[in-house]
């Protein structure tokens, strides 16, 4: 697809997607009418909810949700203990036919958790031959994967993925399959690894992080309250983007296997930080279920400009682009910086010289007779606190080159 003429499209697994963004398997996908909406409104794909064979007890518990908030502001992290898709694949079958029917364009992808071999491998032949485009396997649902031990997800488990996704791979004839992965592991790699051998055509990196999402103090009860008691939820949103875009790019470091990256991605720029980090579609729940399917348009739009300015012909030009750019630790350069502040733009808050006084190097002063606050060069490491601190972005950091003192 052509945002004002630049092309959007980018092939994953080898399907054709209008643009990299697509809905991820959550309440915005668990109805046939949204999905439309979503369709219509502009996302190349959609992975419906997590379903399961017929007679799979489903048993929700209301409220589900909750959220972080930080200084004020809602749902900088969004909890969930919500459970895979009421609807069995017996619906599942029916809708991707009417939504493949009536969006032959559009990626209609469906997302499945069994308990034995025989139901993983009767889902994926189901939905294949009701004409699905992809198949997702849920292997890091936070409420653990039915079947496994209470609270373990399936994707904790080296060999049980790599296991499980040969059996899926094996009842597959015609369309990709991807594994649902968790952050919630020592090492995703090892994950990857396994579900690189069990043949997965690509990786869903990496779903929610099992979270406690607070406490009310007064009533004593973990949110979200269900009437006096709660449980560990899922959190998804904002607050666990950085841990995303760390799984992803350990895994394109490490593995060759096409990624679409999940987990906190609201904006088109954080879209295109995922891209740069190797994954090549982007999926979207928290942020749709806050500000609903039109964030469509500013996505696309983001994106196009971005590209335009940037000079990137096509989406897998910005594909992976940052990850020479990570390095070790120890592969860093052992230059320094020091702060320096523009006395036009600041407002005389004070901040920076509290954040250096008690969680810096006291390398700020403030004597001046107008209180504009000075750097000492002697005391600052560079550290970079104050430059996050500043509201109104006064602080930028210039190079000082220091001896290595190893
Ligand atoms: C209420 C809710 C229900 C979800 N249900 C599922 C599910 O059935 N299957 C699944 O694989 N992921 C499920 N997820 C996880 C999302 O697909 C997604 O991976 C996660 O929310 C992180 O992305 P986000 O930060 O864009 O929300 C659910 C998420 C939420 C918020």
């Amino acid at each position: 697809m052509k945002y004002h003429g630049i092309e959007l499209g980018v092939d994953f697994c080898g399907l054709k997607f209008q643009n990299p963004f697509i809905l991820a398997a959550a309440p915005p996908t668990d109805d046939l009418d949204m999905v439309r909406s979503a369709f219509e409104a502009g996302w190349a794909g959609a992975v419906l909810k997590t379903t399961s064979v017929e007679g799979t007890i489903v048993d929700l518990v209301y409220p589900m949700i909750s959220s972080l908030d930080f200084e004020g502001k809602k749902l900088v992290g969004l909890g969930n203990i919500d459970l895979i898709s009421e609807h069995h694949i017996d619906e599942i079958e029916k809708r991707v036919g009417i939504l493949k029917s009536e969006f032959p364009s559009k990626i209609v992808g469906a997302s499945i958790m069994g308990t034995k071999k025989e139901d993983w491998q009767c889902l994926v032949q189901r939905l294949e031959k009701a004409g699905v485009d992809l198949i997702e396997c849920s292997f890091s649902c936070p409420q653990g994967s039915m079947g496994e031990e209470p609270g373990a997800m399936l994707a904790q488990s080296i060999p049980a993925t790599e296991m499980v996704t040969g059996w899926v791979k094996e009842a597959a004839r015609r369309v990709p399959v991807i594994i649902k992965v968790t952050p919630q592991v020592t090492n995703i790699v090892d994950v990857a690894g396994a579900v690189k051998r069990g043949g997965a055509d690509g990786i869903c990196a990496s779903n929610t992080i099992p979270s406690l999402m607070g406490i009310d103090i007064h009533s004593l009860t973990p949110h979200p309250d269900v009437r006096g008691k709660s449980s560990y939820s899922g959190m998804s949103g904002a607050a666990i983007k950085p841990i995303t875009l760390r799984t992803i790019a350990e895994i394109s470091k490490a593995i060759d296997i096409p990624i679409t990256g999940t987990g906190g991605p609201t904006t088109w720029k954080d879209a295109v930080e995922f891209l740069l980090v190797g994954a090549t579609t982007v999926q979207f729940a928290t942020a749709v279920m806050r500000y609903g399917y039109d964030i469509i348009e500013d996505l696309t739009s983001g994106l196009a400009f971005y590209m335009e300015e940037k000079g990137f012909k096509s989406v897998v030009d910005i594909i992976g682009k940052s990850l020479p750019n990570i390095v070790t630790h120890g592969e860093l350069e052992r230059k320094t910086v020091i702060s320096k502040i523009d006395e036009q733009l600041c407002i005389k808050c004070d901040a920076c010289y509290i954040t250096c006084r008690d969680g810096g190097h006291q390398a700020i002063k403030l004597e001046r007779e107008d209180r504009l606050p000075e750097v000492d060069e002697e005391k600052c490491t560079g550290c970079g606190l104050c430059v996050t601190i500043c509201p109104v972005d006064a602080i930028t950091l210039k190079e000082k080159i220091v001896k290595c003192k190893m």
